[in-house]
């Protein structure tokens, strides 16, 4: 892009600015948690003998009542609203097939997961109306919360929104004492924004800057939830699948909790807080502790901005009058060792919609990455909130504006938020699937700067044929 057109393009993104939504009212004080909160079933693999796991997963259409009474239409996984939550172990092979019978071509992200780029299910593996997709791979990562959704280039945020979205467990063999029942003491919470209309439907308004900000909150796909706690602590996975929301999690008592994983696995050792940002794409866990017949309610606290504004009530938690016995916290998780940077530095500059001045297009390669490569990623944010997930890999944050992160923070992730102004630099550690033909994708996670091409593609090769990647011609509007 020519300099004159880029500047032509911030003027324009500056006056979208101006005329975005305002700030959301969030749904504070409306709830009666009237509804048990919704556990995605586990889905069975099926065994053929061969020691494959094999899942099936249909993509359909369906409808949901989310206010009381009123039907919505929506799309769901093997059920009306989301998917199963899929649960494997390093080492595992497993066997996708997933059926697409919603009318319309999509594909099947598996959003934090190391594997081949042709089974990795971002644009360039779209699954066609009543076609099956039948990835397989094997797991090789440590314990982590995972999860999978579509990732059509330009239609991400319509077909997320609309319940395309589920958890993918990861389980290894390191002796780490945390409660471990599923739906019982080890429970995912899958919290999403929505805007639904009188009548009961989710509106799609994607407009403005960040697409769409709701004021009704959806957890596991249930409105107005509660669950019921039956032990001394509890292991919440959170996950925020919305399309843009931030949120700022809490208890509306203040009590501390203890962050024990990010993104892409557990931490050294618990880090306590009493509030944690999680944007799109993230995932956490945490575990809280509970006293017998308590009440209390996980809520998101407004913050400065248009993005993550809004109170909202989104989870009461009830506690029975005996509570059976959880382990006690441990005080070390795993050995994590220390981010190694590299030597090779790529820069990102985040712009209104773009990265470093361009769009995501299909047909460039943007970086070319050898494998198993240890890099340092740096992100220059210089318009609006933003976030930067890696597929594929595994990355540290080394810095945040110079400054060391916070411990829940500094360990394995792969979507960071990234606050307006700031520079984010990542130790990124790169897996050995070469392919030079199939990309993997970078982005912003905010569904609607993604899909206006804040996105862009890196492939990984064997070390030395770098060169033979055929390389878009020098980049303008670089900034570095
Ligand atoms: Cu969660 Cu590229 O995606
Ligand atoms: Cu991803
Ligand atoms: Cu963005």
């Amino acid at each position: 892009m020519r300099r004159r057109d880029f500047l032509a393009l911030t003027g324009l993104l500056a006056g979208l600015a101006l005329t975005g939504c305002g700030d959301v009212e969030g749904n504070a004080g409306s709830l009666t948690f009237r509804n048990p909160l919704r556990i995605p079933p586990l889905l069975d693999p099926r065994a053929d003998g061969d020691g494959v796991k094999r899942f099936a997963l249909e993509l359909r259409q369906g409808s949901a009542e989310f206010l009381p009474g009123k039907r919505a239409r929506t799309w769901g996984i093997n059920g009306d609203y989301l998917g199963p939550t899929l649960r494997a172990r390093r080492g595992d092979r497993v066997a996708m097939a997933v059926t697409n019978t919603l009318g319309e071509a999509t594909t099947l992200h598996w959003h934090g997961m190391r594997l081949p780029a042709r089974m990795d299910g971002g644009p360039h593996q779209m699954v066609q109306p009543s076609e099956t997709w039948s990835p397989e791979w094997t797991i090789d990562q440590p314990a982590a919360t995972t999860w999978y959704h579509p990732h059509p280039h330009g239609e991400t945020s319509e077909h997320v929104y609309r319940g395309l979205a589920g958890m993918f467990i990861l389980d290894d063999d390191e002796d780490v004492d945390l409660p471990s029942d599923y739906g019982t003491d080890d429970v995912p919470l899958i919290i999403q924004d929505k805007k639904i209309t009188a009548d009961g439907r989710l509106d799609e308004d994607f407009g403005g800057t960040w697409g769409l900000l709701g004021d009704q909150i959806l957890v596991n796909g249930t409105y107005d939830p509660h669950f019921r706690v039956t032990t001394t602590r509890v292991r919440f996975r959170l996950l925020n699948a919305s399309n843009a929301h931030v949120f700022h999690l809490g208890f509306a008592d203040d009590r501390e909790f203890h962050v024990v994983a990010s993104d892409a696995g557990l931490l050294a050792k618990p880090a306590p807080l009493n509030r944690l940002r999680i944007s799109p794409g993230e995932r956490f866990e945490i575990v809280v502790a509970f006293e017998p017949d308590e009440q209390v309610v996980l809520k998101a606290f407004s913050g400065d901005e248009t993005i993550d504004s809004g109170d909202y009530d989104i989870l009461k938690l009830a506690a029975a009058a005996r509570l059976a016995p959880s382990p006690e916290l441990p005080r070390d998780l795993v050995a994590l060792t220390p981010p190694v940077a590299g030597r090779k530095v790529r820069r990102f500059r985040l712009g209104g919609s773009n990265i470093n001045g361009q769009n995501m297009d299909m047909n460039r390669i943007d970086e070319v990455v050898p494998a198993g490569a240890r890099e340092l990623w740096e992100l220059d944010n210089v318009t609006y909130e933003h976030n930067f997930h890696i597929h594929e890999v595994r990355f540290r944050v080394l810095d945040i504006d110079g400054a060391r992160p916070p411990e829940h923070l500094s360990g394995p992730k792969d979507t960071v938020f990234v606050p307006d102004g700031a520079r984010i630099r990542l130790a990124v550690e790169f897996g050995h699937h070469v392919d030079p033909k199939t990309p993997y994708m970078y982005h912003c996670h905010i569904l609607k700067h993604e899909d206006n091409g804040m996105m862009g593609q890196f492939v990984i090769v064997e070390p030395g044929t770098e060169d033979e990647v055929p390389r878009p011609s020098p980049k303008t509007g670089h900034g570095h």
